[in-house]
């Protein structure tokens, strides 16, 4: 199976099987001037009789060969070549016809799995780049002003009562918590976690919502939102997201998720123009729904500016791992 990739002078050998196969695979197979590269060109599957083909070329068997081209739009993106020793039978027309379907079937199965390939990782750089950059605006921020408190604190004509120090720890305390989201976002197997879910929602959302949603977690949510909760915790944070970014017109938005005595809450602010005065009900009534069918509430408030939904309800605490 030959393809060309970035290249486009070579096929490169993807997968090379049979005994007496001359090609390996990863050999690479000048387009210009070989037989591939002809039937690359013409997008036409070829047939070859013993005897018809070049035996000097390096992918040639001697024997009796089909070349089917993998149609990919009005383009070749590569070919496979089919070939028997010499001295095999020669292969007939149906034999060329089979072959050529098959190659159309797997060219389009392939290139799917390519294409989700593609975005998956694409996915996956555009998260890294966020994590960079909410560490860079908020970790890097957090601790400078914690250094530059530190410092002044530490002059000799400081008149500290320790109130400079005391913020400063808090700064960095908030700056653990930041790095704390970050190194679980990056950390591998973490995929399921109900953390890394509320991530994916969040990265789902980025481009339509007011900037990136300011996100904290508290208490052991992973943990203790599991299953059946945590999937509606995730249905809680996506509608009320899609709401602020369908209807809010915020400049900011945040996301809280905790776990603590007893309690799993969501919280979800903006601070755009507000509910409207009779507001029609569908998602948020189903958040309800869903608040209740746990024993919990749901609550819709004004901010001045903008909207708070707050979903809470109780969890089993028995066998919790603090
Ligand atoms: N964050 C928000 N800011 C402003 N208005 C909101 C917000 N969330 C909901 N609303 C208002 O409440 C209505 C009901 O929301 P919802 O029940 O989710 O239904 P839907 O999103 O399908 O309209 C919305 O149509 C909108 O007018
Ligand atoms: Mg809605």
């Amino acid at each position: 199976l030959l393809r060309v990739r970035d290249d486009s002078s070579y096929f490169i050998a993807e997968a090379a099987v049979g005994a007496g196969n001359p090609v390996a695979t990863g050999d690479r197979v000048p387009v210009t001037g070989s037989l591939p590269g002809e039937v690359l060109e013409a997008i036409q599957p070829r047939l070859l009789p013993e005897g018809g083909t070049d035996t000097s070329a390096e992918h040639d068997l001697g024997g009796p060969l089909m070349a089917v081209p993998m149609r990919s739009g009005n383009r070749a993106v590569g070919v496979l070549l089919v070939g028997r020793l010499r001295g095999g039978p020669p292969f007939s027309e149906s034999d060329l016809e089979l072959c050529a379907t098959f190659v159309d079937h797997a060219t389009v199965a392939i290139e799917l799995a390519e294409a989700r390939l593609d975005r998956e990782r694409m996915v996956l750089l555009e998260d890294r780049a966020r994590i960079a950059r909410d560490l860079h605006d908020t970790v890097i921020q957090l601790l400078f002003a914690a250094e530059l408190e530190l410092r002044a604190a530490a002059l000799p004509s400081a008149t500290s009562d320790g109130g400079d120090v005391q913020h400063a720890a808090e700064l960095v305390d908030a700056a653990i918590a930041q790095i704390r989201i970050a190194v679980l976002a990056l950390s591998p197997g973490a995929a399921d976690s109900l953390r890394h879910r509320v991530f994916e929602v969040m990265s789902e959302l980025a481009s339509t919502s007011a900037g990136r949603p300011h996100l904290t977690f508290d208490g052991p949510v992973d943990l203790v939102a599991r299953g059946a909760l945590a999937d509606d915790v995730i249905v809680v944070v996506r509608e009320s997201l899609a709401n602020v970014a369908r209807h809010a017109m915020a400049h900011h938005v945040g996301v809280a998720v905790a776990a603590l005595r007893g309690t799993v809450e969501v919280e979800v602010w903006d601070d755009g123009i507000g509910l409207p005065d009779d507001p029609a009900r569908s998602g948020l009534a189903n958040l309800g729904e869903r608040a209740a069918r746990w024993g919990g509430t749901f609550t819709v408030t004004r901010r001045r500016p903008g909207t708070r939904v707050v979903w809470s309800v109780p969890y089993d605490t028995e066998g919790e791992v603090e």
